[in-house]
């Protein structure tokens, strides 16, 4: 697909030549929605009919009468309602409105074929112009995904390749404006490339292709990039990835990536699970299904896609990705349920159960980052249990953690970018159920809250370093339906921790 080229412009809508010419109208609390005068001749018959009320989804094509062509130049006019602006949301809110309403825009160009699309801002107060922008930007390029790189026949005879260029139509000040779209392009380009990674399939996105994109990164902005190989984690004694690795002829790689501010600074660690295929081992997955297992890698492409943004914005945070590759693999080779392995740092545990993986290649990797980096605070994000589907669905992602304003800031951050976690407890109790008789701990907890005890495993090895753990299992494809999130993955995580660093500069840069 061709890249969408964005811009800004604030000469007269009525002068815009291409497909497509969007106005964006709120559904008022009295009487009828309103738009562009100069528009109202030929809006008003649908909206007194009531054919268009301005309802968030809703849209309607119009084609400019004889006496219009006289003023508007464009092919087609589209209304797109945004829904009731209620007085009380706040700016995360409706920053999710813009979002809902671009990727509704872009899913309706597919239906049409409109490659060239002007759309007219709206105004709404309480987010300011720059946020608006930042949340159509985001919205209709994050709408505008698909994945077609393995199709080679089209259904179409002509096939419908995506948005070519997208002009924001504002009449704030350009320079805010500007910076706004830029903002949420870049952090919804960062989601497709999550998406596309996972996307390939478990034969094509390979851990060394962690590496090879990680390379990219450091090359392209001055990222200091290692990838540890088997050998080196045999020799450090990573033992949960290694014995993890065993049944794959596929190589592991622990990606290493990190981002130095200028300024000496506190550092930040991301860490995400990169199983580029669970078939769960010699505790075999059932077969149907088995499929989507090539998703378990989408904490690591969450990470790395993050890093993607943190290169080019260069926070005055360090920040610190480190992400555990391997596949998971059955075979005379592979670890075996009831096998004691030896984990970095050196705490033993009982494999009871071979799918229980993803706890076990994390365990490495915190316990390495956490005592090479000495960060300030530890991230990680992992498809890691079933269980929180059976909690949360497919709505909510779990957060789990031992620190309560380090849990918040980034469920506040998910929630500011469309991406909602629900938090779950911890507790000895938990921490109990992962208890064995002859290691220090197992990798699993029985059926019980399974979420809470994988999570209560990792817990063992960030000692107190402030730590929270986002479950993605139950989002990271099948994510709630929303207009900008395709079926399949979803990319979810990326804009959230490109959130959460954006508020930590801005945080720090105040205080
Ligand atoms: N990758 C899976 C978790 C998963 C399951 C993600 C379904 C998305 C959808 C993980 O490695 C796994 O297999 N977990 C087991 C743990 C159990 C054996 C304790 C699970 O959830 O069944
Ligand atoms: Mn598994
Ligand atoms: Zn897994």
């Amino acid at each position: 697909m061709d890249i969408t080229k964005l811009s800004v412009s604030r000469k007269d809508i009525a002068a815009y030549r291409g497909d497509l010419l969007v106005i964006c109208m709120a559904q008022p609390e009295q009487g009828l929605p309103s738009c562009d005068e100069r528009l109202r001749p030929l809006a008003i018959k649908a909206i007194e009919l009531g054919d268009f009320t301005a309802k968030k989804d809703e849209v309607l094509v119009l084609y400019p009468d004889r006496a219009l062509e006289a003023t508007f130049t464009v092919r087609r006019i589209m209304l797109a309602g945004m829904g009731k602006i209620g007085e009380t949301e706040d700016a995360c809110v409706l920053k999710e409105t813009c979002r809902l309403v671009a990727g509704n825009i872009a899913r309706q160009c597919a239906k049409i074929k409109a490659q060239s699309i002007m759309i007219s801002l709206p105004d709404l107060a309480r987010l300011g112009p720059g946020g608006v922008a930042e949340g159509f930007a985001e919205g209709v390029v994050l709408g505008d995904y698909r994945f077609r790189k393995y199709k080679t026949e089209e259904k179409d005879v002509e096939p419908y390749s995506g948005l070519s260029k997208v002009v924001f139509h504002t009449l704030s000040k350009l320079s805010e404006v500007r910076q706004g779209v830029e903002r949420g392009e870049r952090a919804a380009r960062a989601a497709n490339a999550a998406r596309d990674m996972a996307n390939e399939p478990g034969n094509g996105w390979t851990p060394s292709r962690f590496g090879d994109y990680a390379q990219g990164l450091a090359d392209r902005m001055t990222m200091q990039l290692t990838i540890l190989e088997k050998e080196d984690m045999q020799r450090l004694g990573m033992g949960g990835i290694i014995a993890v690795s065993k049944g794959s002829t596929e190589p592991p790689k622990m990606v290493i990536l990190e981002y130095r501010p200028a300024q000496a600074a506190e550092t930040i660690l991301l860490v995400g699970k990169g199983l580029t295929f669970d078939s769960g081992g010699v505790s075999l997955k059932p077969a149907a299904g088995m499929q989507d297992m090539k998703y378990d890698m989408c904490g690591g492409a969450a990470v790395l896609t993050a890093m993607q943004v943190i290169g080019e914005e260069r926070p005055d945070v360090g920040v610190v990705a480190l992400v555990p590759a391997t596949e998971n693999m059955s075979g005379g080779a592979a670890v075996k349920p009831g096998d004691i392995i030896v984990h970095y740092g050196g705490v033993t545990s009982e494999i009871v159960n071979t799918d229980a993986e993803g706890r076990l290649i994390l365990a490495d990797a915190l316990a390495y980052g956490i005592e090479k980096f000495h960060p300030c605070c530890v991230i990680d994000l992992a498809t890691l249990t079933g269980a929180v589907i059976i909690a949360l669905g497919h709505h909510y992602t779990g957060i789990l953690g031992n620190n309560d304003e380090l849990a918040e800031r980034i469920r506040e951050a998910g929630r500011c970018s469309g991406e909602p976690m629900w938090r779950l407890p911890l507790g000895p109790e938990y921490s109990k159920q992962i208890e064995s008789e002859v290691a220090d701990i197992k990798n699993t907890g029985g059926k019980p809250a399974g979420t809470i005890t994988a999570a209560a495993y990792l817990q063992k090895f960030v000692g107190e370093v402030p730590w929270v753990h986002l479950d993605i299992a139950g989002t990271a494809w099948e994510f709630t339906e929303k207009s900008y999130i395709p079926k399949g993955p979803s990319g979810i995580g990326t804009r959230s921790l490109i959130q959460l660093i954006r508020n930590w500069s801005a945080f720090s840069s105040e205080n």
